[in-house]
């Protein structure tokens, strides 16, 4: 028997590390995807493709540190009766999505392990589950998860979350604009970055509630521009929201270039999505300025990718 399935990563549109604090963010699901085959074995092993990692599960053993999470998942699914009885196989973990970019990779690959796991062993996963499943291998990587990876990854399409509760939001996507992710080329850690903006949190608290409280707002009249599809309003909110995130201490010089250049060649909108420090700015453009974008942002960034969102979460295919 072997059981697939794939799952999405996302961007943050609004609301990155405000919601570790309870605000609200908005995301979607992209056009990447994380995908895991688990097939019968003798043994159970784990093995990432692209790191070129295996590790054979035992409860006392621990894996390297890039499987951890899923070790996390088998152990949590056995301890809390999920599954009563470790059926025996092998998971082959791979992905698109880059790693340590702020696009939800970890959880893509979380999600798409946990649906695939409980499938093959005849249980059906829901989405409930799935996520919340998957959130305790988030809580591994990242330390203080909001939980809106793992939900995005899960439910796909565009959510309006805020502590621990979504919301689908309505969005038809609008043909004559792309969404360009541009890879600072810098890895880092999302829970390092938290742990930074939360430390910057305490010390300024009285300053930050305020700065808070902007966030939050930016982030709802972000939700009415998306349903009336008012893309140019949202490149606006985009700009304003990245610089709140500068606010934080979580831009560096790389991100600046790509932002700046990014709106010197016609974008409407340019953001650190996810932790920032490095990882990812997302651009939002006509369609007109793409091939221009592109050359310019060539020369800053090691990697440009078009993506799009997608309404589906987490798909699984039997084989
Ligand atoms: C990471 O994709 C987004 C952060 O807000 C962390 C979180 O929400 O868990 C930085």
């Amino acid at each position: 028997m072997k059981v697939c399935c794939r799952a999405p990563g996302k961007v943050i549109w609004f609301g990155e590390h405000f919601v570790v604090l309870g605000k609200p963010a908005i995301a979607s699901a992209i056009d990447l995807y994380a995908r895991v085959c688990i097939s019968s074995s003798q043994h159970t092993i784990i093995e990432s493709r692209d790191k070129n990692l295996v590790y054979r599960y035992s409860r006392d053993k621990e894996p390297p540190k890039t499987l951890k999470p899923f070790k996390q998942i088998v152990d949590y699914v056995l301890d809390s009766n999920i599954v009563e009885k470790l059926r025996s196989f092998h998971a082959v973990i791979e992905s698109d999505i880059p790693i340590a970019a702020g696009l939800g990779s970890s959880a893509a690959t979380s999600v798409a392990f946990t649906a695939a796991l409980l499938k093959y062993h005849g249980l059906e996963p829901s989405h409930k589950l799935v996520s919340r499943i998957a959130f305790e291998a988030e809580r591994i990587v990242h330390k203080k998860p909001s939980g809106i990876d793992n939900t995005i990854a899960t439910y796909g399409g565009f959510i309006y979350y805020r502590g621990g509760f979504m919301k689908r939001v309505d969005v038809d996507w609008r043909e004559d604009y792309t969404l360009l992710i541009v890879d600072t080329g810098r890895e880092r850690s999302t829970g390092f970055v938290v742990k930074k903006v939360l430390d910057r949190y305490s010390k300024w608290e009285s300053v930050m509630e305020k700065i808070y409280g902007v966030a939050e707002e930016i982030t709802s009249r972000a939700l009415e521009l998306l349903v009336k599809g008012d893309l140019e309003g949202i490149g606006e909110l985009m700009n304003i929201c990245h610089g709140l995130l500068v606010s934080l201490g979580i831009s560096t010089y790389e991100i600046e270039s790509i932002v700046h250049t990014a709106l010197d060649s016609g974008a409407i909108g340019a953001k650190i999505t996810g932790a920032g420090l490095g990882g990812s700015v997302m651009v939002l453009a006509k369609r007109g300025c793409v091939d221009d974008l592109v050359k310019k942002l060539s020369l800053l960034s090691p990697r440009i990718i078009l993506v799009k969102p997608v309404s589906k979460g987490f798909i699984i295919e039997e084989k």
